[in-house]
């Protein structure tokens, strides 16, 4: 795919690492790329970061169509940058394109538009510990009409921000409280996707939680607000009896890379982790007789992050006396350390930059 490349005539400061935070600087260019239905994709071009300019009928501000990546490129030590399984990220985008009734971009033109666009942008990707260059690879549907029906014309673009922790409290635990009145998703709705319109939906209860001091929300499916789905924006695991538990892939569930990985990470070292049905009923049962030994989640903004409390229908259940466990550490550590190139990768999981 022909690329052309419009540089900034005017580069910002690289911001302070400690100013970070998630998702609030922009680096200088973003990637653009134009779809329709007799061309194909086309256009593809990297320009200054700015402002777009969209009909005001455009299908993804009125029918949410919309979808979204988000991965990460890391610094190592010894200054190279690198990606972490981003053919994941493509192969999802697509299962997500076809959900919603978007188009597909062939996996090898996604991967080279994203690395031509990383390597022009790498300068950005920060060094400080617990930094990293989030690349958001997003499509809208874009047709000029009003009528609702599945799109002829799409931009897929790529923008890119250095950050820092997702959490605030970083990778101290977080306190969940368990929702029983909104749902995320349904079997056979969008759950699978990553489409803009999951998260405005979860808003609402994200809201309430932290308006009473709760970090994020456990989601219970949307059927019988009864099994386990995920944790705010992030997958969730639990030890259980020495056995890792998580909530099998339903069709309402992202399946995250994080959560791919750390499965990966876990039977490779003989533990053995169960993807089934885990009800909120067996989950307080574990949490009341002190059988629950560890919970976190996990995605790739925030890698792992424990979870220290749990609230269900007003009974606050502390999770390993609030502390981080040994095995939300060791995945921590493991995959933050092939993340960031400081252990083997011996899974062969990440992609170094020219
Ligand atoms: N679940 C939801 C709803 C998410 O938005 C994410 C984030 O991408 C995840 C899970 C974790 O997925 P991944 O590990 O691929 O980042
Ligand atoms: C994740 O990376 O875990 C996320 O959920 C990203 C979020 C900002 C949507």
């Amino acid at each position: 795919m022909k690329i052309k490349i419009v540089k900034t005539s005017s580069p910002k400061e690289k911001p302070d690492p400690s100013t970070l935070g998630f998702g609030k600087i922009f680096t200088d260019h973003m990637f653009i790329m134009d779809y329709d239905v007799d061309k194909g994709w086309h256009d593809a071009r990297i320009v200054p970061f700015g402002y777009l300019s969209i009909h005001p009928a455009s299908t993804c501000l009125h029918y949410g169509s919309e979808i979204f990546e988000g991965l990460k490129a890391y610094r190592r030590a010894d200054g190279k940058v690198q990606l972490f399984r981003p053919l994941e990220n493509i192969k999802r985008m697509n299962n997500s394109a076809e959900r919603l009734c978007l188009p597909q971009i062939p996996e090898d033109v996604a991967l080279e538009v994203l690395t031509t666009f990383v390597e022009l942008e790498q300068d950005w990707t920060p060094s400080a510990p617990g930094t990293s260059l989030y690349l958001r690879p997003f499509m809208i549907g874009n047709d000029e009409t009003l009528g609702v029906h599945a799109v002829h014309h799409a931009t897929y673009m790529i923008i890119a921000s250095p950050v820092g922790s997702y959490y605030k409290e970083g990778i101290n635990p977080v306190r969940i409280m368990i929702e029983d009145q909104d749902v995320r998703a349904v079997r056979g709705g969008t759950g699978y996707a990553k489409c803009g319109g999951n998260y405005a939906a979860s808003n609402r209860a994200g809201q309430r939680a932290e308006e009473k001091g709760y970090s994020q929300v456990l989601w219970l499916d949307g059927v019988e607000r009864k099994y386990i789905e995920e944790v705010g924006a992030m997958n969730v695991m639990f030890k259980i009896k020495g056995k890792i538990v998580t909530p099998y892939l339903s069709g309402s569930i992202l399946p995250g890379i994080t959560r791919k990985s750390c499965i990966e990470v876990l039977k490779s070292e003989g533990y053995e982790v169960e993807e089934r049905l885990l009800s909120v009923d067996e989950l307080s049962q574990a949490m009341t007789d002190g059988t629950l030994e560890e919970a976190w989640g996990c995605g790739t903004a925030a890698v792992v992050s424990p979870i220290g409390e749990l609230c269900y229908k007003q009974h606050r259940y502390i999770v390993n006396e609030g502390k981080i466990g040994p095995i939300t550490q060791h995945l921590y550590d493991t995959l933050t350390g092939i993340q960031w190139g400081k252990i083997e990768d011996k899974f062969g999981w990440t992609m170094p930059l020219k």
